[in-house]
């Protein structure tokens, strides 16, 4: 049945649309004798009317004392003497109409032997029982797409709005917070992910000013500012996943950290960790979560690029045994740095390393194992390959974990000085030098490093 309401409000404050907003929907109810409420409760239970604080069976205006509907049935509930005769409405869902012809033939013949009358019946639906959506649908001009959707992270809601609806923005952000009393900030993200840090660039629409968020994942608290690192609740699951992969005596080295989703929970678990970060805000974030959540003695925090960190590592020879690389548009790029980077004696045992990337390919297996052996320079060992999940319509984030392959990665005997003098002089510097090339650049934050 039809739904009415106001229109032309698009201009409105939150509490001029409030109070304005009502809307009317058009119902069958069906007059039911006291004594057959509950039966009808429950025998149209999938049919009546499900609205937020609203009855399903209401008193009826024209009840009338003293009046005896058919004589009670067997089975059926007449021990209410006083009831007797009195009637009450039990109102149907908005698509059945007078007809009943939208319900089931059971529930139609249950009807028809009880005589029951039906009566259309309108019931208010003001602002307080409308959800969102509906609220939009009623505020918004006629033709713009209604855009209630949003995602959450702590207490921000966080869209992406279309231009179309921009200039409705602050009343958008304003019913969200209205509605969710559990958020205070709502913020519209005015930019794609593409840059380096990946996070997003954000407007504060309604709400609190707070970009600051607090949220739990794996047993651990996180604290960021959203506006300025890198957070995706999506993959609280690929985080779990992973994580359950280490074992305590694992050492990983998180290349693209962010603010320690793989890095808290496995320090949690009794691994050590060596996480790290280019952004600045995401170390800094990541050395106070360690430190919140009382893992920093099992975390070393860097800011440095991927490729210079895990160089680091292999200068000191700390004896990572797993390597994790979620920059899923580019990762597969810094697998160079493992090539002839290895010296033998000092990783007996190779590391195995779990890359994540984009791949748009019919065959996404075949697309991610050709992509890494092609870096590599050789195929991986051991691996295995899983869809992280879907990111877009024929885009999927995959991972590929794999042993690393010893000919391509171990680096050239000492021995062999011809081999040595061929390398560019950067490399030798780096190696020669240990702590102090690469181990300069990756600035120590905190954690057990600090
Ligand atoms: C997709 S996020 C993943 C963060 C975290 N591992 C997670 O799963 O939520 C990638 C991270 O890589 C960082 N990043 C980008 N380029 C980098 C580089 N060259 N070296 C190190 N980190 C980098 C970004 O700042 C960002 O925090």
């Amino acid at each position: 049945m039809a739904a009415t309401g106001s229109a032309g409000m698009a201009g409105l404050g939150l509490a001029a649309v409030r109070k304005q907003l009502s809307q009317t929907l058009e119902v069958t109810a069906l007059r039911l004798p006291v004594r057959l409420c509950n039966k009808f409760r429950m025998a149209l239970a999938d049919y009546s009317l499900v609205l937020p604080r609203t009855r399903v069976i209401i008193d009826d205006d024209q009840s009338v004392t003293g009046r005896r509907f058919p004589s009670p049935q067997p089975g059926e509930d007449d021990s209410d003497e006083s009831a007797a005769g009195k009637t009450k409405l039990l109102l149907l869902a908005p698509e059945i109409d007078l007809t009943l012809a939208q319900l089931p033939e059971a529930a139609r013949a249950l009807v028809a032997e009880h005589k029951l009358e039906r009566v259309p019946w309108k019931v208010v639906k003001g602002y307080e029982l409308m959800t969102v959506q509906e609220v939009l649908d009623q505020v918004l001009p006629e033709g713009l797409v209604r855009q209630s959707a949003f995602s959450t992270i702590g207490h921000i809601a966080h869209m992406n709005l279309r231009t179309e609806v921009l200039p409705y923005k602050k009343l958008i952000g304003d019913v969200i917070l209205d509605k969710n009393t559990h958020l205070r900030t709502v913020v519209n993200k005015v930019d794609t992910i593409d840059n380096t840090y990946r996070n997003f660039a954000m407007e504060v629409i309604a709400g609190e000013p707070n970009t600051v968020a607090t949220v739990r994942e794996s047993g651990c608290t996180f604290t960021f500012d959203f506006a300025k690192v890198y957070w995706n609740s999506r993959l609280a699951t690929e985080h779990e996943r992973l994580v359950s992969v280490f074992s305590p005596s694992d050492v990983i080295a998180d290349m693209f950290a962010g603010v320690g989703p793989f890095a808290l929970p496995a320090a949690k678990m009794g691994a050590t960790v060596y996480a790290n970060d280019l952004n600045p805000a995401s170390a800094e974030a990541l050395a106070a979560n360690a430190k919140a959540n009382h893992v920093d003695k099992k975390i070393h925090v860097s800011n440095a690029d991927g490729r210079d960190f895990i160089r680091d590592l292999i200068a000191r020879r700390v004896p990572f045994t797993q390597v994790a690389m979620n920059l899923p548009a580019i990762a597969p790029e810094f697998l160079d740095v493992f090539i002839h980077a290895f010296p033998r004696d000092a990783y007996p045992v190779l590391p195995r390393v779990h890359c994540y990337c984009f791949s748009t390919a019919a065959d996404t297996s075949a697309d991610v194992l050709a992509r890494v052996t092609g870096v590599l320079t050789s195929a991986p060992l051991d691996y295995s390959i899983s869809v992280v999940r879907s990111v877009a319509p024929h885009k999927d984030m995959m991972r590929i974990s794999f042993s690393l392959p010893p000919d391509t990665v171990y680096a050239p005997a000492i021995a062999d000085t011809s081999a040595t003098r061929k390398r560019p002089a950067a490399d030798l510097d780096d190696e020669a030098a240990g702590e102090s090339s690469p181990a300069k650049k990756a600035k120590g934050l905190g954690g057990a490093d600090a």
